[in-house]
């Protein structure tokens, strides 16, 4: 068995970070609706160009990195994208990337079709007005907005400044063109021209094989990508070791023994927060959810007595319960109005969509079936499967009382917060039947001091993994 990252103590582990990077970045590609693999299968192209390149090592381990988690800030713009095209935001950003989008014609073509689907032509013709009033200064915000949170996430778990750059000027083209500086040739780092190039032969690929992905990049030489890197692509178009494995990823075998970096209890906590921060930022409506729902899951933890370990265990599960709502358009999770059965049912998958992508990664395996229980109720009547009684584990039980009790004490699109008071009169309804009647009773008794002390607090425990269980460890 391989030891413990707590019990090497030390940096380097043998557990590697890129075991959980690579099964965490399916998470960005649901937010991004790009198919599952696409980021794994860009850092393969984009690491192949890098040994053509010959790039030293610790450069290697940077572009890895940035590569696996360049979609992290995807999440910050969904919400304005759906309300300005008034259409799905996974599908929109999709459908955008696979069209040269700084050609004019394809662009206004592109907007016509996605532009508020179904609504008459004026309503069409308005959401374009719109969008074309926002034009270059608007997509460079929401560009920037992407990227700079993806380099903050970057640099909050510990990765170089140099990943961290890379992630910024991801989606700047060599010509000036791109966003959101509108930087030129080498003014662009390195590592970002690569993965620009990457992720967009990533596409092509997927659609039309390597003879259309490495035609794209002839006919978008000069104008957004770096020549000399087209050239390496073209010379090997047809090397099925340069194209090879991208069918069934396994990035987990390349990366850069080089700078690899181990994956530390303390940088898991960090990533696990990144990602409770990449799921809360696709919605102002639960902007504060998932780190709510990690704090109110130890506070329980630590009031029933079961230790910190525990209650660290919890806190990571609150933050990653919800990982399956990246994949759900912000037309359906920020709607002010009742949700009609089709959206429910959308709205439902993301237990499950959170459990597939978490159980990729069997460092985290008890994050995965706490993702898909916390809807599950005692008397069988949550989803997605009707568990019930003894089919729900302490830790279920706990994460269920947590979800629910945030989530009533935060403002909803069609309704407004509710006090400490109003929030137990609801839950205790269900005390005893959906909802374990030893864990409410810890519930009530933490909930006031989380509600005055902890709720309001901007960012609190931002990349502070000691943040509530350092109170725990004072007190042990
Ligand atoms: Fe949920
Ligand atoms: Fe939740």
């Amino acid at each position: 068995m391989r030891p413990h990252a707590r019990e090497a103590d030390q940096e380097w582990v043998d557990l590697h970070l890129s075991d959980v990077l690579a099964g965490l970045s399916h998470a960005l590609d649901l937010t991004e609706g790009h198919p599952p693999g696409h980021a794994e299968r860009a850092c393969l192209l984009g690491m192949r160009i890098a040994a053509a390149l010959d790039l030293p090592d610790d450069q290697r381990a940077s572009l890895y990195y940035a590569l696996l988690l360049k979609d992290a800030g995807c999440s910050v713009n969904a919400a304005p994208i759906a309300e300005l095209y008034g259409n799905d935001d996974g599908l929109v950003k999709a459908t955008r990337r696979a069209n040269d989008h700084r050609s004019a014609a394809r662009s206004a073509i592109h907007t016509l079709r996605y532009a508020a689907p179904g609504a008459d032509m004026r309503t069409k013709l308005s959401r374009i007005r719109a969008l074309v009033a926002s034009g270059a200064e608007g997509a460079a915000k929401l560009t920037e907005l992407r990227c700079e949170r993806g380099a903050d996430i970057a640099l909050g778990i510990g990765l170089s400044d140099e990943t961290a750059d890379a992630i910024r000027s991801l989606d700047e083209h060599w010509d000036g063109g791109g966003y959101p500086r509108g930087r030129a040739g080498e003014e662009i780092p390195l590592l970002s021209r690569i993965m620009c190039l990457a992720q967009t032969l990533e596409i092509y690929w997927l659609a039309g094989g390597r003879s259309s992905a490495t035609r794209m990049a002839k006919e978008r030489s000069g104008a957004w990508f770096d020549p000399e890197l087209v050239r390496i692509v073209a010379d090997h178009a047809h090397d099925d070791a340069f194209w090879g494995g991208l069918a069934r990823p396994d990035v987990r075998a390349i990366e850069p023994r080089a700078g690899a970096i181990g994956a530390t209890d303390d940088r898991l906590d960090s990533l696990a927060e990144a990602f409770g921060q990449i799921v809360d930022a696709k919605t102002p409506y639960t902007a504060r959810h998932s780190r709510g729902v990690a704090q109110l899951a130890a506070l329980i933890t630590l009031e029933l007595g079961l230790g910190a370990d525990e209650a660290s265990r919890l806190y990571r599960a609150g933050q990653l319960h919800d990982l399956g709502k990246l994949g759900i358009s912000n037309r359906i999770l920020d709607k002010p109005g009742k949700l009609d059965a089709e959206e429910w049912a959308a709205m439902k998958g993301h237990p499950e969509a959170g459990h597939a992508v978490l159980s990729r990664i069997p460092l985290l395996g008890d994050m995965a079936r706490l993702a898909l229980t916390h809807h599950e109720r005692l008397d069988g009547s949550g989803y997605p499967n009707g568990l019930s009684g003894d089919q729900l584990a302490l830790d279920d039980r706990i994460l269920a009382i947590a979800d629910v009790g945030e989530a009533l004490s935060a403002e909803r699109p069609y309704r407004e917060a509710l006090p400490v008071e109003r929030v137990l009169s609801i839950m205790s309804e269900d005390r005893g039947t959906k909802l374990d009647e030893s864990v409410y009773e810890a519930f009530e008794r933490v909930l006031p001091s989380w509600h005055e002390v902890i709720r309001h607090e901007e960012r609190p425990e931002l990349f502070s993994p000691d943040y509530p269980r350092s109170a725990d460890r004072r007190a042990a």
